[in-house]
Parts: structure tokens; C-alpha cells; sequence
């Protein structure tokens, strides 16, 4: 068990979580988190938005019953987590850009951190999409060369794949799969971190199984992050 040290609303439904303790993960990883003892049956996964010395965040949206729960503990709460899962974004060199759209600028923070501090990355552009209110944009803004926000509309719209070698991405399917068929035939390589329900969260239960150009995959064990080339038709 882990302590809350803050667990506060940034925006409407969406609060910033940090948890006491020493943390590893990569980039794109996530947690199996759970607050409640025996109802909802299943912990819930949710990305690293980021981790300290001594601290681990999470970015998260209410949207359902174990969403409301977690948003619910106070500083001192205990709270089950464990982790990191998943096949996180791969270290990368050249050209990057950063695509978020909504929640899904949740993992992306932590990917821009550690993208930024790479000496093998030579230029870091982040782009990110929201219905309404920017989420952690000053945040995003102490990272990288050029913080791009699009307010409502499509945020794929701002972004040239042929500036770029690689694109990671996270958010609604539709913006990474049109940023993914945008950037065919262009310089750029594309990872996209894609969502399934989850039960086990380690391979063990296949209810995350995704279709793949290589047959199904485990969406929390071989992904959340895959080839946009894999999981898309271009
Ligand atoms: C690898 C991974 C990383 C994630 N990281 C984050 C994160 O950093 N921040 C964040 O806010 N959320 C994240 N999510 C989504 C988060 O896990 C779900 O929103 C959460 O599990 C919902 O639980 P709940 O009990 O609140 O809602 P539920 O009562 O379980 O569901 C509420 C509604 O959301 C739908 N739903 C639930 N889970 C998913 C899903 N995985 N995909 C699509 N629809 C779903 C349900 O069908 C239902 O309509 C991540 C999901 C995955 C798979
Ligand atoms: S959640 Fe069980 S196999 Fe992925």
C-alpha cells in the first residue's frame, strides 16, 4: 500500500494524483490501480504521467465507478498499485514529435520528459488537442522547443509528419489513426499507445486482445504501445 500525497481536480473530472513512494517505469508504461477492497472486482490501468525521486504521478478522467473512487481519496489515503506494465515507446533519436489528444496528453508528459532529456533527440515538438480546457500545459511547456494547442478541431491538422522521424502518440483512436494514415509516405515512423478493457493487466486473461497486422495482440503485455503500421490500414 501507498500513500496519496495529493490528489486534486485540474480541470472538470480530471485530477492529478501523486503517490508516495520510489517508482520505476518507461515511457508509456502503466499501473494496475485500485483503492476499494472487493468492489469494483478488477484494479484499473492507468499510464505514468510521471515519477520523482521519491513520487509517482497519474493523470486521470472520471469515467466510471473505480475513476470515482480514486478521485475521491484525500492526502494520507492508501491506495494498491502495482506495476509498471506494458510495452512502453522505444527510445528514439532524430526528429520527434508528440501528439496527445484530451486524457491521452496523460502519458505523454512523461515520454516528452524523457525525450527531452535524450541526447540522441535533436528536436522535441509537442502537439496536443483538447475539446475545451488545456490540460498541464505549462508543464508541457517547460519540456520542449514548441508546445502547439488546438482547442476544439482536429490537432493532427497542425502537424507535418515529414518534419519528423518518429510520431508517438495517445488519445481517441480516430486522431491517432488519422494522424497514422496522414503520415504514410512521409519520413516519419509512428507509435501509437492504444486502449482495451483490461482485467489482468499481465498477459493472463486475453480480454485486451487486439487485432494486429501480425495477428492478435495483448494490448496490455505487447502493447499499449504498437506500430501505427501494425494496428492501422494505411
Ligand atoms: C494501458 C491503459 C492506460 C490508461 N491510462 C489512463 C490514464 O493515464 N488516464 C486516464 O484517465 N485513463 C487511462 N486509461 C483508461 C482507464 O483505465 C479507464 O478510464 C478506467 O479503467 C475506467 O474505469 P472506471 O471504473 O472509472 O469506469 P468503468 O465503469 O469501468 O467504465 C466507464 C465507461 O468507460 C468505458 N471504458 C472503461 N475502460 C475503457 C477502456 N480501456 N477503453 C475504452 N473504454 C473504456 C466503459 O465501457 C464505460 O462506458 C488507460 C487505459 C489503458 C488500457
Ligand atoms: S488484461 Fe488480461 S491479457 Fe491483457
Amino acid at each position: 500500500m501507498a500513500k496519496i500525497i495529493s490528489n486534486r481536480e485540474i480541470a472538470p473530472d480530471t485530477y492529478l494524483m501523486a503517490v508516495q513512494g520510489k517508482y520505476s517505469g518507461k515511457m508509456g508504461q502503466f499501473y494496475m490501480l485500485r483503492s476499494w477492497r472487493f468492489y469494483p472486482l478488477l484494479s484499473r490501468p492507468i499510464s505514468i504521467h510521471d515519477i520523482n525521486d521519491d513520487s509517482i504521478s497519474f493523470l486521470y478522467r472520471v469515467a466510471g465507478e473505480g475513476t470515482v473512487l480514486l478521485s475521491q481519496l484525500k492526502t494520507g489515503d492508501e491506495l494498491h498499485l502495482e506495476g509498471p506494465f506494458g510495452n512502453g515507446f522505444p527510445e528514439l533519436k532524430g526528429k520527434v514529435a508528440i501528439v496527445g489528444g484530451g486524457i491521452g496528453a496523460a502519458p505523454l508528459y512523461y515520454a516528452a520528459k524523457a525525450l527531452g532529456s535524450s541526447s540522441e533527440v535533436e528536436n522535441l515538438d509537442i502537439y496536443l488537442g483538447f475539446r475545451e480546457e488545456p490540460l498541464r500545459l505549462e508543464a508541457f511547456e517547460a519540456l520542449a522547443n514548441k508546445v502547439r494547442v488546438q482547442l476544439g478541431g482536429n490537432v493532427t491538422e497542425l502537424v507535418n509528419p515529414n518534419s519528423y522521424d518518429y510520431i508517438i502518440t495517445c488519445g481517441p483512436e480516430a486522431m491517432m489513426e488519422a494522424l497514422y494514415k496522414k503520415s504514410v509516405g512521409s519520413s516519419a515512423k509512428v507509435y501509437v499507445s492504444i486502449e482495451r478493457h483490461m482485467a489482468c493487466g499481465i498477459g493472463a486473461c486475453l480480454v485486451c486482445t487486439c487485432e494486429t497486422k501480425s495477428g492478435n495482440k495483448k494490448v496490455c503485455k505487447d502493447g499499449p504501445v504498437f506500430l501505427g503500421e501494425e494496428v492501422y490500414h494505411g
